[in-house]
């Protein structure tokens, strides 16, 4: 049971699914083990017992060839970039230097009209992932509790005023500025117009809460989404995950992930509930969106 939490914690830090976690555990015991023998096989050689000498040769022969037998395997099995930028965290470690490998960091913007529950979940986990950041928080609500989110987590923020969301040049010219890759709408309620799709061409990615396409339009946000899935007396519901288009709640659907509804269930605990599953899926989801356009 410990292992297994302990296994989901590292595929957290890492941001990997759970087919690349079962690739990268295969590529660690393969390539543990092929050192091991290989190193038995060297030794060999030169000693008829295993001695002191033989388990100090044997040591420092490990050391040598675990990262190469790992690499290797890591090729095999479709691992290389992750094993190659572990092994040099490793290397880093051992010399108590940070090696900089040439990664690349993607910078995220989050756009949020509520309390930011999602964006500060996304928040907390892209902190221990070096290869992304979420640099900047905007909002159409100054009363927005996400505003706080921004604060506490010391990311600058920025309130679109009336203008901004007439004309979004501002807005654009802020998000290069501050050199954004990628844009996740994280409860933000306002229609993003087209100048700013065309500006980051599937590079903004929305989480609706429900099945789309089924409850999702023009003013099908926060609980209203909720009252119509039970007012039809539905017996599921879920998080959809998408790329933004020129229509609301329109363009690929990325992720879905649904949820029961009990007979008891109201507006809000189904809201809960949803909030359970943005919480458990919306980050990792973004990750991968963005390890995918990374390799292109
Ligand atoms: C979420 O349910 C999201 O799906 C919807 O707006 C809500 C935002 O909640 N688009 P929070 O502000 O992140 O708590």
């Amino acid at each position: 049971m410990q292992f297994c939490t302990m296994l989901k914690k590292l595929q957290q830090k890492w941001g990997v699914n759970s087919g690349k976690m079962f690739l990268i555990m295969i590529t660690f015991a393969l390539g543990g083990s092929s050192c091991a023998r290989l190193a038995d096989l060297l030794l060999l050689l030169f000693f008829d017992e295993k001695n002191i000498f033989w388990w100090t040769a044997y040591f420092f022969l490990i050391v040598v060839l675990w990262p190469i037998c790992v690499i290797l395997i890591s090729i095999l099995l479709g691992q290389y970039s992750f094993f190659k930028s572990y092994i040099f965290r490793i290397w880093g470690k051992m010399i108590g230097k940070s090696v900089k490998i040439n990664q690349k960091t993607t910078k995220i913007a989050i756009f949020a009209s509520g309390k930011g529950s999602n964006a500060n979940n996304i928040i907390s986990y892209f902190k221990n992932i070096s290869s992304v950041k979420i640099a900047l928080i905007l909002t159409d609500n100054s009363e927005a509790g996400v505003i706080d989110v921004a604060k506490n987590n010391h990311i600058p923020f920025h309130i679109l005023n009336k203008e901004d969301r007439i004309d979004y040049s501002n807005c654009i010219e802020k998000l290069r500025n501050n050199h954004i890759d990628f844009i996740v709408l994280a409860g933000y309620l306002k229609k993003i117009p087209e100048s700013l799709i065309r500006a980051f061409p599937e590079k903004i990615i929305n989480i609706h809460p429900a099945l789309l396409p089924k409850y999702g339009g023009k003013g099908m946000y926060g609980s209203n989404v909720h009252e119509s899935v039970i007012a039809k007396k539905e017996t599921e519901s879920g998080i959809t995950i998408h790329f933004v288009d020129e229509q609301y709640d329109h363009g690929e659907i990325i992720f879905q992930q649904n949820c029961d509804i009990t007979a008891s269930d109201t507006a809000e605990t189904l809201a809960e509930k949803i909030h359970q599953l943005e919480y458990a899926h919306f980050p990792r989801v973004i990750y991968e969106v963005v390890q995918k356009q990374n390799q292109r």
